[in-house]
């Protein structure tokens, strides 16, 4: 029986045969596709071959791509450990044709590949193509039905609609109709029984999509219409999970050698068993929550390492905040179904770095530093989760013990306990769904929401300012920074308004150019005074005691204005305080490379404040810095500092 690796191996020799070139996996974080958060689809590095937008290093692609479906339109979270065959984390293997061969060869490869190289046996195939949509104006897939009727009984050739036969990446981008290779691993006697073409794609755990051949061959635009693409192309993508477990003849992906050794590991970490058809016999003693567990975390201990590797740190926005879901959610299982109550993720890294050594090296080089990550999200949670289940509990009980017999039907945690659990108690909303879900409970989303909602316009409100008008006194004027240069500068009034801040009357004003420095990158604003012309020729000074910038406007803030706001200004900013404020300001970036040096590059500025008098740096690293290193790095700066590099 061939391994996972041999498996890999044997796909990505096969393309390579065929004439492509093979390429390295892309990070599963996207950071330059505003479009996604994670890598969802092996494509998604190739996006801009297929629009024409940038050319290929090779008309002919393959490659094993580490992809997450865990948040936008592919979304698999919900189901994963549950079933036997979703994962957030999977390899996607793919061959790919940027405007070269097209259906005929790409159907003819993948029936050679998988019934002649993989040795599959034909009867447990069905293959399955587009029928056409009217509303898109598209029609049946023809060509490939065509080139699958050469290799396979027609009989085995399913027609399928657009939800499963048209591939698309997101809600704009690539995509076309595609033709999906389904395996049925049902036992002789089932199969004979219940005919496998009906239960193809209809969420039966043995009979799975392993393989969609994409042909891409339009752009889907914000408006959704589909706009031809200059050149045809060829997308593939196989599970090799899914792969796996077909030619090992297993059951269940997690029974498969991608998946033992993190649960054996587990299972000697906590003390029990992985009964894998626990589900389905309980009578072998292990409960179906706790099989579910060992999946989990076996599932998600993959999707968290990879993401943390490949520079994601969990956080409370954005794809931080999907990793941070995802190892809450695998806290949570092993904590209440494993009965394991101490850090358990971090010491399955070890064993899955060396798995994937050869193909992922980037795990390996950082293990100690994946570890420790996972190890201090493990303790912050564990710090407050049991005091959140007991929350949780407690008001699942009062609303049991409220609940009007008319009310039985709607069951829901109200929106204001959820937000507490999130606010509070770090439970991220999907988990109080999974925790109302096992009681046969919802949660009020829309209640939760709400709530939400309410919290930030409270904190926006604690920091708005009321405005008035804009008075423009010379319109169309520049609004040009000169403070690098000069501290000191004569220009006039643009435009100015009447403000509100927390209740207390100020002014705006726009000058024409002006030395001052407005609030950025954690740098104070100026302040400094306005002399404008006054009858008596002594000159009205006013004090400018803030700059921020609106949009492109660089706006200065006063108490008061005299009457007469129109001729020459003289704008000068308080230098020993601009001065100061700059060292420190140069000093947060030697800070910044000084921490980065000593602690690593995942060093990342969360914040900072730069004035006068001090500066506060704030950044992500995942433990508290050690006396010795807080020295190393202040040695660091001195250094930088008295080499007076100009
Ligand atoms: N893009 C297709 C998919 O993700 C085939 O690679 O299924």
């Amino acid at each position: 029986m061939m391994n996972s690796a041999d498996i890999r191996q044997t796909f990505l020799d096969f393309f390579r045969s065929k004439g492509h070139t093979i390429l390295p996996s892309a990070p599963i974080v996207v950071k330059d596709d505003p479009t996604l958060m994670f890598t969802n689809a092996g494509m998604n590095q190739f996006k801009d071959y297929f629009l024409g937008n940038k050319k290929p290093p090779s008309a002919r692609v393959a490659d094993t791509q580490k992809c997450l479906r865990v948040s936008g339109k592919h979304n698999d979270l919900e189901e994963v450990g549950v079933d036997t065959y979703h994962h957030t984390m999977f390899e996607m293997m793919g061959n790919w044709s940027f405007g070269d061969y097209f259906k005929k060869e790409a159907i003819a490869w993948s029936w050679e590949l998988l019934t002649e190289v993989y040795g599959l046996d034909k009867d447990m195939l069905y293959v399955s193509i587009f029928e056409g949509n009217i509303q898109e104006g598209l029609p049946k897939d023809e060509e490939a039905y065509t080139e699958w009727k050469k290799v396979i009984a027609e009989d085995r050739i399913i027609l399928g609609n657009k939800k499963d036969n048209f591939w698309e990446m997101g809600d704009t981008g690539p995509c076309g109709p595609c033709t999906e290779i389904h395996a049925d691993c049902r036992s002789n006697a089932e199969r004979k029984a219940v005919d496998g073409k009906t239960l193809v794609n209809n969420d039966h755990p043995q009979v799975i999509e392993i393989w969609n051949n994409v042909f891409i061959q339009f752009n889907r635009l914000k408006d959704g219409s589909l706009e031809p693409l200059p050149s045809k192309h060829v997308d593939t993508g196989m599970g090799l999970e899914r792969l796996v477990r077909v030619l090992q003849r297993k059951t269940s992906n997690y029974d498969t050698d991608i998946f033992s050794g993190t649960i054996a590991k587990t299972e000697k970490i906590v003390g029990k068993k992985y009964i894998a058809d626990a589900a389905t016999s309980p009578s072998t003693g292990g409960s179906r929550r706790e099989a579910v567990a060992f999946r989990v975390i076996a599932d998600h201990i993959r999707a968290i390492s990879f993401t943390i590797a490949d520079g994601q740190l969990p956080s409370n926005t954005g794809a931080g905040y999907v990793i941070r879901r995802i190892l809450r959610r695998a806290v949570r299982y092993y904590y209440s179904y494993l009965d394991y109550k101490k850090p358990l993720l971090h010491q399955l890294l070890p064993g899955l770095a060396k798995q994937f050594e050869n193909v992922f090296p980037e795990l390996q080089k950082q293990v100690d530093f994946v570890s420790r990550v996972v190890k201090e999200e493990e303790e912050s949670f564990l710090k407050t989760l049991e005091k959140g289940i007991v929350k949780f509990n407690e008001r699942a009980q009062l609303h049991k013990d409220q609940l009007l017999p008319e009310e039985e039907a709607r069951k829901s945690i109200d929106g204001i306990t959820a937000f507490i659990l999130y606010d509070t108690f770090g439970f991220p909303v999907d988990l109080t769904q999974l925790l109302a879900k096992e009681i046969g409970w919802e949660v009020d989303m829309n209640g939760f929401n709400n709530v939400m909602q309410q919290q930030k316009d409270r904190s926006r409100a604690a920091t708005a300012i009321d405005t008035e008008d804009w008075i423009i006194l010379h319109d169309n004027s520049i609004n040009e920074f000169v403070g690098y240069d000069n501290l000191e500068t004569i220009t006039r009034i643009n435009q100015y308004r009447k403000v509100k801040i927390k209740g207390k009357e100020a002014y705006q004003l726009v000058l024409q150019k002006t030395p001052f420095y407005a609030e950025s990158g954690g740098q104070v604003g100026d302040i400094g005074e306005l002399i404008l012309p006054s009858p008596s020729g002594e000159g009205v000074r006013l004090s400018v005691f803030d700059t921020k910038k609106e949009n492109d406007l660089i706006v200065h803030f006063t108490e008061t204005i005299p009457a007469v706001l129109s001729g020459e200004v003289i704008a000068k900013v308080d230098a020993l305080k601009r001065r100061n404020t700059e060292l420190h300001h140069s000093a947060t970036h030697l800070l910044h490379a000084a921490l980065r040096n000593v602690l690593g590059n995942h060093v990342a500025q969360k914040g900072s404040l730069v004035n006068n008098e001090h500066l506060r740096f704030d950044f992500s690293h995942f433990a508290k810095m050690a006396d010795e290193e807080m020295a190393k790095v202040e040695a660091l700066v001195n250094k930088k500092i008295r080499e007076n590099i100009p």
